[in-house]
């Protein structure tokens, strides 16, 4: 599991190590993970791995550790992002890489050094921690979106991909959730802004502001996401949050006006039908 040592993924590891289950968990930060579970949490089925996603060799070294540990993988849980507030022209190229690097290159290494493994013993599970901003595309959200998005797409690809290996594939879309997300140690923010998107810096400053009254219990987002995986296979995409449901249905219903919009000038661009 990857992104361990705050939020969401911090729970997971507390709720699964509880269960008895024992977990490999990658973070930039060992000693902060290990502090911030404390001395109540029974650590010996934890492997805490520091691990910069976006080093590949750093990765498969990782799965390497946890495979000789735990002689096997059930589970592989994409947990780690964090969020980048800005107008797309305040985005600058170093900030799309960084982001990029992370919500997609390090899922991709992750991937790349787990599924020969789960695809051997033709059997596991891959859980991509994405949003509902991997489904819905708002102001000043634009790169992280992208990197959500892009996350959705390439776990609908995987899903198709493996399911004949019994690889189960799980898209959690999480709606607003009371983690160290929105927190100035998590969220990022471009280095210069212009003075010309003020709904955005309004945005920026009540997202802020949102943190401790959001709505998802992390507690209940980790218990869900377990439950979701020891259920075994069941939708590809598991929304966490009435708040993340109302925006997805929202986003559905817009897309289908869409769609019904041009139901009529998409064919145009068709060849004429061959006999
Ligand atoms: N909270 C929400 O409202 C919300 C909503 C929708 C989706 N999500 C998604 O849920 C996942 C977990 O987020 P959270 O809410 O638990 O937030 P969080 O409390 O900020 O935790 C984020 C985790 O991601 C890792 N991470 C952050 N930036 C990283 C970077 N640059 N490189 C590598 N790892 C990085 C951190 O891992 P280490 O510091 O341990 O390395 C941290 O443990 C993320 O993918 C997030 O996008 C959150």
């Amino acid at each position: 599991m990857t992104g361990t040592s705050r939020g969401l993924g911090l729970d997971l590891v507390r709720q699964l190590l509880e269960r008895g289950d024992s977990v490999a968990a990658t973070t930039r930060s060992s000693e902060r993970l290990l502090g911030a579970l404390g001395e109540g949490v029974d650590t010996s089925r934890l492997l805490p791995l520091t691990v910069d996603l976006r080093d590949e060799a750093q990765v498969k070294q990782a799965v390497v550790k946890t495979t000789e540990r735990f002689g096997g993988l059930d589970v592989v849980v994409n947990n780690a992002g964090y969020g980048f507030l800005a107008a797309v022209e305040e985005t600058t190229d170093r900030d799309v890489r960084d982001m990029l690097d992370v919500q997609v290159a390090g899922v991709w290494n992750v991937l790349r050094a787990t599924l020969p493994i789960l695809r051997e013993q033709r059997g596991g599970h891959v859980v991509n921690v994405s949003s509902v901003l991997g489904l819905v595309s708002v102001p000043g959200w634009a790169l992280y979106c992208a990197g959500k998005y892009a996350l959705e797409g390439l776990s609908e690809a995987l899903a198709a991909e493996v399911a004949d290996f019994g690889i189960n594939v799980t898209i959690v879309e999480p709606g607003y959730f009371r983690t160290d997300f929105l927190t100035q140690d998590s969220l990022a923010l471009p280095a210069a802004t212009t003075d010309h998107y003020p709904g955005i810096r309004e945005m920026v400053d009540n997202h802020l502001n949102l943190q401790g009254s959001q709505l998802g219990d992390p507690v209940k987002g980790a218990a869900a996401i377990i439950d979701r995986v020891v259920a075994g296979e069941g939708p590809l995409r598991q929304v966490l949050g009435s708040d993340s449901h109302a925006y997805a249905t929202s986003k559905v219903q817009a897309l289908q006006a869409n769609l019904d919009a041009t139901a009529q000038s998409a064919p145009a661009t068709d060849f004429p039908a061959t006999a």
